[in-house]
């Protein structure tokens, strides 16, 4: 952990010129300097520098961000290799935060056990290549298999001696402590001694993104069926099978060179690819896909191909996963394999220049594929031919930009034969009940924790989130949060209300939920924010490691169009003097919005509810009904009056 002084002395030295200099030719014009964007392809510059405000905005593609944003995009590097970066360049010692004895600990024992790993995968390996079991067993059947020796070490690939311990009595003799071999899962505690969990099979290390060895897949030589094909480490401190990605170290810089990730379903798939050439290529490994590990690929490249073996009932078992991906904002798309074929029988029986013809020319678009593929289940049968629209309609409603969406809403109607409205009309259906069903309130992480490609949540229909309106009291809360707004009497004493104190009790008080979840989190961590001044504060969220928030911090302060409360004050005075008036109105404005969009929301589910003859349902919708109407024509009253 880097402490945060240490953070901000990093942050105060990166000059954001400077910084992008080292990368691109800046040229000087007017207050700023310009480049052509790094982060899309274009011809006339409209990447622009600001070094008053330290930030980087394109305003062809939208990137924003402070230094650190700029070296973790560019360069692909996390959060703290990016800061880590900066400090090499400005010569600033990085002072890691003291830890306490606690995570001293845990980090002792994470850093024990990947020792112990490597020692492991060391003496697998060295059982394979010297061993007459290992040379004999395991070694002749990864050549078997068609694995060169060159492979073979690539991959590190090892092999377990057929007894009981002998792996567990190597690494005790080598002085390695049991509590180590027991946490791993390397050895398995019985009777006061250790056994190898592992034994008389051929060892897949799995490593980490930085190529430390985390855990191992083993796969048994035997044909017979009732011994499991492959036996996997446990989930241990270092190993959480469900966000590692196998092959994600060997093919990481090829992911990125080429801007294209494919996604099999085993480790000797992963390993035939690489052979073949093709290095880009992951395997989720005995999991089917978390978000966790698509966003591990995202950090690369948005691009991904799914790789099937051509079987059916396989492929349908993993849509949903797929969703998944459309999800993320990922562009999928799939490619069949023929019948009992997967990627490493096909790589084996074919040239290199065969095997990427054929990924070119297989490649489809997925959900195209999927509408295909269900249609021709569906065909005449209208039950199944509902559940199919439905089931398209789910993933096109999962792709957040909205634009793409118009486009698949176009090409699956015409594959599936049915009219554009219809499937528009589903799909906003859909999304809507999306937004208002999954509301996760979980509590803000610390910006160290926060993934740096948390999905941007967007917004299609601004009535809907009453984004201007939210909008402008972030606005307020960021700018002038510090501020003090007005002085109120109580019990014969005067307290004093800064903008800050009176937006968050507003908001709180009445139960207000922003609805913008990026607006969410900057409340939710502003308030636990300790920094003094506006500038602190502004500066904690513009350099914020949640690139989403960070930009939607820059939007709200340097580029937000006219404000409409501000509209309705016709005054040349200072922003700064009208706040005791127009912020009132704002989060009036805001609340008299979220209360109209709940009524209307509880009026369609009464209508339904008639429409479906539910008394007891429509009893009970009236009531809430008439409740919001009342407060939201209080509210309308209000506005009105603070207005004119
Ligand atoms: N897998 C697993 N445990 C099993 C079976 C499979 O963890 N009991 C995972 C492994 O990651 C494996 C993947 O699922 O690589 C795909 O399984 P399969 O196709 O059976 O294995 P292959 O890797 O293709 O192995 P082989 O070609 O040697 O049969
Ligand atoms: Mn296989």
């Amino acid at each position: 952990m880097i402490d945060r002084s240490t953070i901000n002395r990093i942050l105060d030295a990166a000059d954001i010129t400077e910084v992008i200099g080292d990368f691109l030719t800046l040229r000087k014009r007017g207050m700023n300097y310009w480049a052509c964007c790094p982060f899309h392809g274009e011809k006339t510059p409209s990447f622009s520098v600001s070094p008053s405000k330290g930030i980087y905005k394109c305003f062809g593609c939208g990137a924003a961000g402070n230094a650190v944003r700029f070296v973790m995009e560019h360069e692909h590097m996390t959060y703290v290799e990016a800061l880590k970066y900066l400090a090499r360049k400005y010569n600033i010692e990085v002072r890691e935060r003291e830890l306490t004895p606690e995570e001293q600990t845990a980090n002792n024992n994470r850093e024990s056990m990947m020792i112990l790993s490597s020692f492991a995968q060391d003496w697998f390996s060295e059982q394979l290549w010297t061993h007459p079991d290992g040379q004999a067993i395991g070694l002749s059947y990864f050549y078997e298999r068609g694995f060169t020796g060159k492979t073979i070490r690539k991959f590190q690939l090892g092999y377990s001696l057929d007894k009981r311990s002998a792996f567990s009595d190597a690494a005790l003799k080598a002085g390695y402590k049991k509590e180590f071999l027991v946490s791993t899962g390397l050895s398995i505690e019985k009777d006061d001694k250790l056994i190898d969990r592992f034994w008389g099979r051929v060892m897949f290390p799995i490593h980490s993104l930085s190529g430390r060895v985390i855990a191992f897949g083993a796969r048994t030589l035997r044909q017979d069926k009732s011994v499991a094909k492959y036996l996997n480490s446990p989930e241990s401190e270092i190993y959480s099978k469900t966000s590692v990605l196998y092959g994600i170290f060997q093919a990481k810089n090829t992911i990125i060179r080429s801007q294209k990730c494919y996604l099999v379903e085993g480790y000797t798939d992963v390993i035939s690819m690489h052979q073949a050439g093709i290095e880009n290529a992951v395997a989720s490994s005995g999991t089917s896909l978390t978000t966790e590990q698509i966003r591990l690929i995202k950090r690369f490249t948005p691009n991904v191909t799914v790789l099937y073996d051509g079987d059916a009932a396989g492929i349908k078992a993993s849509l949903r996963g797929i969703d998944m991906l459309l999800e993320e904002g990922m562009n999928v798309k799939v490619a069949l394999f023929p019948d009992g074929e997967d990627p490493d029988s096909f790589a084996r029986k074919h040239s290199n220049t065969e095997f990427e013809t054929f990924l070119k020319e297989n490649e489809k678009d997925f959900i195209s594929f999927k509408t295909k593929l269900l249609s021709d289940d569906a065909k005449n049968d209208p039950i199944r031919r509902a559940e199919l629209i439905k089931d398209v309609v789910s993933s096109i409603g999962a792709i957040p930009d909205a634009i793409t969406r118009t486009v698949y809403v176009k090409e699956c109607s015409r594959l599936m034969d049915i009219g554009e409205e219809v499937l528009l009309s589903e799909v906003a259906k859909f999304r809507h009940a999306k937004l208002y069903n999954s509301r996760p309130h979980t509590p803000a992480k610390t910006p160290e924790e926060t993934p740096k490609t948390a999905a941007p949540p967007e917004i299609t229909d601004p009535s809907l989130y009453f984004e201007k309106a939210e909008e402008e009291i972030m606005y307020y809360l960021l700018k002038y949060g510090m501020r003090h707004l007005f002085t109120v009497t109580h019990d014969e004493q005067e307290h004093a209300v800064s903008v800050a104190e009176y937006i968050t009790g507003e908001l709180l008080n009445d139960e207000m939920e922003l609805k913008n979840p990026l607006y969410r989190q900057l409340f939710d961590e502003y308030r636990q924010l300790t920094g003094e001044s506006d500038e602190e504060r502004i500066k904690y969220f513009i350099n914020h490691p949640n690139r989403a928030l960070s930009e939607q911090a820059i939007h709200i302060l340097s580029d937000l169009p006219p404000l409409t409360v501000q509209h309705y004050a016709n005054s040349q005075e200072p922003e700064t003097l009208r706040l005791p008036r127009i912020i009132p109105k704002a989060i009036l404005v805001y609340k008299a919005r979220s209360v109209k969009a709940s009524a209307d929301e509880v009026l369609q589910r009464l209508q339904e509810a008639q429409a479906a003859n539910s008394q007891e349902e429509v009893n009970t919708l009236s009531g809430q009904f008439l409740l919001l109407q009342k407060n939201s024509k209080r509210l309308a009253g209000e506005l009105k009056r603070l207005i004119f």
